[in-house]
């Protein structure tokens, strides 16, 4: 079994984040996003990896490197337009020769791993295994149709009636039947191939398309609310643990975990809370649900709910919440006694409010 993990594609509503980082190295609880998708493979027990990068390719090798620290040994493919997620199959077919493989949205989180549709795959050997997980709204989701003896019957892209509330998780399980429908496809109206088009046509072609119901928690990274909503999901399960220095003038409330080199000074801060290596926190009350990264600074500041990227400093500032400022970003003087901010600041800007 390989793995073929999707780290390309242009993340637009990602914006103004992505005109500066690859989506998938976009930090939760203080580790990029692809990271926690590379430690699932390794620990679903697959060590071939092969990684779909665009524009943003070198950022992604220089942060994965040769995968060795994840357990992977990572083959790079290059994707000149993101021409849609079949697209990527095709691509990757000298890679993958005919092996089975997992697709892996490199956007996204899957909680608790990948072992259980793995090892289901494994024992069933069907054509292909989708993850599908139930929602409440499946107008917004690709749908699965699945038959009580589990077979998936079709596939519907955000569909106006829908067939059930099974929504695709952004993991597939291929065996090499998927190469001949990515290459029997036609580009969709939006002018990608599409996985979905793909599976649909094993399902036409009487292909043994199976659905694993997963019942954990799952998110698709792909707008900031998800990436909040994914940052406090996983920061739920942090182990609290001290590698830094925190005065007597300071108290850590709940799972707080600080970076070795940090320093917190005259500060409350309420977990889940992660502040990362060689950041300052200084008078300040911050938590819950807070990634704060590498080298920020953080002085005088009120924040709940929100990532803080490497380098960026917030000082002066009460309060803000539900927010991401970028690396190297600068916040400051949101005046105190004023209703939560939200803001969201991209890699090197600065929002300076004044009263
Ligand atoms: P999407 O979220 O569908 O696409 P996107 O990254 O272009 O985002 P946006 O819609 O905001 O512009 O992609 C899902 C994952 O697959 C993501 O990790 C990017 C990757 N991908 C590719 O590698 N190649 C592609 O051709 C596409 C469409 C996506």
């Amino acid at each position: 079994m390989k793995a073929l993990v999707l780290a390309g594609g242009t993340g637009t509503r990602l914006r103004p984040f992505t005109h500066t980082l690859a989506k998938q190295l976009m930090p939760v609880a203080n580790k990029p996003v692809l990271f926690h998708c590379l430690e699932s493979i390794a620990d679903a027990g697959i060590t071939s990896t092969g990684i779909i990068v665009g524009g943003r390719g070198d950022d992604l090798r220089r942060a994965v490197g040769d995968g060795s620290r994840f357990g992977l040994e990572v083959t790079w493919i290059e994707q000149r337009e993101p021409l849609g997620l079949a697209h990527c199959v095709m691509i990757a077919a000298d890679f993958l020769g005919d092996d089975d493989f997992v697709m892996y949205l490199g956007d996204n989180i899957v909680s608790g791993g990948i072992g259980q549709p793995v090892k289901e795959f494994a024992a069933g050997r069907p054509d292909v295994l989708l993850m599908v997980g139930p929602v409440d709204d499946p107008t917004a989701f690709g749908i699965a149709e699945v038959g009580a003896d589990g077979r998936v019957l079709g596939l519907a892209e955000k569909p106006a009636v829908p067939s059930g509330d099974l929504a695709l998780i952004g993991v597939y399980v291929f065996s090499a039947a998927i190469h001949r429908a990515v290459r029997s496809i036609v580009p969709s109206p939006r002018g990608e191939l599409e996985i979905t088009d793909a599976v649909g046509w094993l399902v036409e072609h009487g292909a043994d398309v199976r659905a694993h119901v997963f019942s954990g928690y799952w998110k698709d990274t792909g707008q900031v609310d998800d990436l909040l909503d994914c940052n406090r999901e996983l920061l739920r399960t942090l182990e609290p643990v001290n590698l830094g220095t925190v005065d007597v003038g300071s108290e850590l409330v709940g799972a707080v975990s600080v970076a070795a080199g940090a320093r917190v000074t005259g500060s409350r801060v309420t977990g889940p809370v992660v502040i990362g290596r060689d950041t300052v926190v200084t008078d300040s009350r911050i938590g819950p649900y807070c990634s704060i990264g590498d080298g920020c600074v953080v002085s005088g500041a009120e924040i709940a709910d929100s990532i803080v990227l490497d380098g960026a400093s917030v000082r002066d500032v009460r309060a803000i919440e539900r927010s991401v400022a970028g690396r190297h970003s600068r916040i400051g003087g949101v005046p105190a006694g004023d209703s939560a901010r939200r803001l969201l600041l991209g890699d090197g800007s600065e929002a300076l409010i004044e009263p």
